[in-house]
């Protein structure tokens, strides 16, 4: 395995990173575990870790790095590219929007009053069900497989699944996205069975991974697509650029602003407390710590990131 590499001599993030995720740890008291889906209530508040993995493979693991979590509405990133992958850009955005919403993750209420009743963009629940509902597929069996098989190569790793005790508990208390999804169906932005739907999205959020596993897929979008350790392309270099500009601008729901001003960096949130960041050709990065802010983003990962990219000069800007 490539990624087994570590770079932690004379590598001045691998000696800085223990004081900063230190510092970042302590702000996770600001935070709390997600409750509404039951299953992640319980989730260790004061757990933080992350994996950085560079062009050759050369990885950082730090803190609590083991910790599986589900990837949430880090999904939603994947979700995307493979819809973009199966239908092409006009086809994606003929059913959700590319702006900011300002709203909370799982506002409803643009979809009533905002004329044509589509999602604002990709990253907000009502966004991510309408892309789920045109990844390509005869069941939703096979469109959840083939959106797994894409997360399984992006990481490099064959062994992510689900957590099957995440995915119910979602599905039995997914009231509020039921109501977006019938929404939605009602405006003609999806088409079909909702329940079908909604499945394929609860499954994507149920998939299970590491900080490593996500660093490893921010790795091929910091490199347009391409895997930059096997030299293999994996997604049109197009497709990245959409992603990537849609997560500075609303990867973080309506805490994006602050952190393009505070980091600079493409990244996506979940409510597991896990947020996946792109070092534009230089790292790919997955971080972890379940005690979330009042935006739903995680207190200590939001902070050891704004910490390092303004101590190693990540912004883009
Ligand atoms: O739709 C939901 O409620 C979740 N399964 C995903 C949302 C999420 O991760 C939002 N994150 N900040």
């Amino acid at each position: 395995m490539f990624f087994k590499k570590s770079f932690k001599k004379n590598n001045l993030l691998a000696e800085e990173l223990p004081a900063l995720l230190h510092k970042s740890k302590q702000t996770a008291n600001y935070g709390k575990p997600a409750n509404y889906i039951p299953a992640l209530a319980n989730s260790p508040a004061h757990l933080l870790g992350a994996a950085f993995i560079d062009k050759a493979g050369h990885t950082i693991l730090e803190g609590d790095h083991p910790f599986p979590f589900t990837l949430q509405s880090i999904s939603k990133v994947f979700a995307l590219l493979l819809a973009l992958i199966d239908n092409g850009e006009s086809a994606v955005f003929r059913k959700v929007g590319m702006e900011p919403s300002g709203d909370s993750y799982n506002s409803m209420i643009k979809l009533q009053v905002v004329e044509p009743g589509i999602p604002f963009n990709p990253f907000i629940n009502a966004g991510a069900i309408a892309v789920s509902s045109l990844i390509h597929g005869k069941d939703k069996q096979e469109k959840s497989y083939r959106l797994l098989q894409f997360i399984q190569l992006l990481s490099g790793n064959p062994q992510i699944s689900y957590n099957e005790t995440v995915y119910i508990s979602e599905a039995e208390t997914a009231d509020l996205n039921r109501s977006i999804a019938y929404l939605l169906k009602e405006n003609e932005v999806i088409s079909g069975e909702v329940e079908e739907t909604l499945d394929v999205y609860f499954r994507q959020c149920a998939v299970e991974a590491t900080v490593q596993d996500l660093a490893k897929c921010a790795l091929v979008l910091a490199f347009g697509g391409v895997d930059p350790v096997s030299g293999k392309s994996l997604i049109p270099k197009r497709y990245v650029q959409i992603t990537l500009a849609l997560m500075l601008t609303c990867g973080m729901y309506d805490g994006s602003g602050q952190f393009a001003v505070q980091a600079g960096i493409p990244a996506k949130s979940a409510v597991s407390g896990a947020i996946l960041a792109v070092v534009p050709n230089k790292l790919g990065i997955g971080v972890i710590a379940p005690a979330l802010n009042k935006k739903g983003n995680s207190q200590a990962g939001v902070h050891l990131l704004e910490a390092a990219s303004q101590k190693f000069n990540w912004s883009c800007f």
